[in-house]
């Protein structure tokens, strides 16, 4: 087993001169640390430390065969497979993979328990199983109740082969034998290799596995999906090693209590990070949402105190969201500052510039702050709609519903330029918003912008100065 390309044989060869440099990595998070412990540093958790050891040369395993070796070549005489995507059905996977998959492309979708990864792919590789040679493997259900799903999903499956199995080697000798152009394999934490002696779901037998998928995509041009279950705080369990070996990674979020999910990006050799393709879980399977602003506004309530709407951009795509806040007095000597998809400190930034250049007394209020809807905004462009919701709530002010507010706040006060001005705001206008604040030094970006009412500021002082 190799750590990554070419990094094992340095790692072998210091491991056998000194042996302090074994690798150790946490069982729960997949943090690497260098000596044993019995707290891992990074998450928390105890008696999760593990020794990483490779196996010899990756001995015993099929797909792993000996290396020749490469000359290397001009980068203009390298063939460019790349142009050539494969185009699944739907939009909204081929927008978040950058315009479809790329041929030998492995990727994680990564989530919690029960949000939908299974469906997703399983809907995705029917689309794709009209034009290319697919192959589905389940290491956790079994055959009959993919076929169940298959029939929720209203799915043929006359082209859709599936196989349950969860050992490496005979999983190496299918692939060998089919060469499928695309592969699931659901989910790497079920998957075991007989040259580990781990249990499957370590952080060794993930890394094992996940290395030699990885390599046979690339000899084979086979696209691979690997599902990675994640732990209740978020982490990739275990394979979070995986996201530095693999080329995109996406996560599969959803709420509780809400239908809709969202497929991120969050890496991405062949397109943009940050891209987002948004669905909604049904009673068939999964549904693309072609309109999210519109799902997100759908149960705002026109000009309740403390909202604000807020034009974001998620990767090229603009999302509108609402922001709520509550700002109530409180009993307590330390106030609660609680935020639901939004950075508490860069709250507690935006309120201490509040109290300092406006003089606004937070420090005796609770303060509430929710992206509603479940959404999470991690654009500092949202500063400025998220002061003036804490503002409105603490004044008990009910703003202009048909207005939006972007804008990024400095530590002086001073409101800054934002991206994408114009692209945001033809959304906003799209679904009837009319007014909106932005920084002064954006206004020329949207000189011939949607017709909106536009009104630049420059301070977060002169913004208060345009609420009611
Ligand atoms: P699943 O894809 O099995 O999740 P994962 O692979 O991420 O663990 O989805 C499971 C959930 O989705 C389950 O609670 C049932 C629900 N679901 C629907 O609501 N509608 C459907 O059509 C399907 C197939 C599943
Ligand atoms: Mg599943």
């Amino acid at each position: 087993m190799t750590l990554d390309n070419g990094s094992s044989d340095r790692g072998n060869a210091i491991m056998a001169k000194d042996k302090s440099k074994q690798t150790f990595f946490c069982e729960a998070c997949g943090a690497q640390s260098v000596r044993w412990e019995g707290r891992c540093n990074t998450c928390g958790a105890w008696n999760t430390i593990k020794e990483f050891r490779t196996a010899a040369n990756g001995a015993g395993v099929r797909g792993r065969s000996s290396v020749t070796p490469g000359k290397p070549l001009l980068l203009s005489e390298v063939r460019s497979d790349r142009s050539a995507r494969l185009i699944g059905k739907g939009s909204e996977l081929n927008r978040v993979l950058g315009g479809g998959l790329t041929p030998g492309s492995v990727i994680l979708v990564a989530g919690d328990p029960g949000i939908g990864k299974s469906t997703l792919l399983m809907e995705t590789l029917v689309g794709f199983s009209q034009s290319w040679q697919v192959l589905y493997v389940s290491g956790e259900e079994s055959l009959a109740q993919l076929r169940q799903r298959a029939d929720r999903l209203g799915v043929v499956g006359d082209k859709f082969p599936v196989m349950m199995e969860n050992r490496l080697e005979i999983i190496l000798q299918v692939l060998e034998e089919w060469q499928p152009d695309i592969l699931v394999v659901d989910s790497i934490q079920t998957m075991a290799s007989e040259s580990s002696p781990s249990a499957a779901g370590t952080v060794n037998q993930v890394r094992e596995c996940a290395g030699h998928l990885i390599q046979l995509a690339k000899t084979h041009n086979m696209a691979t999906f690997l599902v990675g279950h994640v732990t209740k705080d978020g982490q990739i369990a275990g394979p979070r090693v995986l996201e530095h070996m693999v080329d995109t990674v996406l996560y599969f979020e959803g709420e509780r209590g809400h239908d809709y999910r969202i497929l991120r990006a969050v890496k991405n050799r062949f397109g943009s990070a940050n891209e987002i393709g948004v669905f909604e879980m049904g009673q068939n399977g999964l549904q693309e949402v072609l309109n999210p602003s519109e799902l997100f506004l759908s149960e705002r309530i026109r000009g309740a105190t403390g909202s604000v709407v807020f034009p974001g951009m998620e990767g090229t795509r603009p999302v509108l969201v609402e922001i709520q806040s509550l700002v109530a007095p409180s009993v307590f000597p330390q106030p609660r500052r609680n935020t639901l998809g939004w950075d508490p400190n860069r709250l507690a930034m935006l309120t201490a510039v509040m109290e300092k250049r406006l003089g606004l007394g937070f420090y005796n209020h609770d303060i509430f702050l929710n992206i509603a809807g479940g959404f999470r905004v991690t654009e500092t462009a949202a500063d400025l709609a998220v002061s003036a919701s804490l503002f409105a709530s603490l004044k008990n002010l009910s703003l202009d519903p048909s207005l939006v507010i972007v804008g990024e706040i400095g530590l002086g006060g001073e409101v800054r330029a934002v991206s994408h001005v114009a692209t945001r705001l033809r959304e906003a206008a799209k679904l009837g918003f009319d007014r909106a604040l932005l920084p002064e030094k954006s206004m020329k970006q949207v000189l011939d912008g949607p017709k909106m009412t536009l009104t630049g500021v420059s301070s977060i002082e002169e913004m208060m100065r345009h609420l009611p």
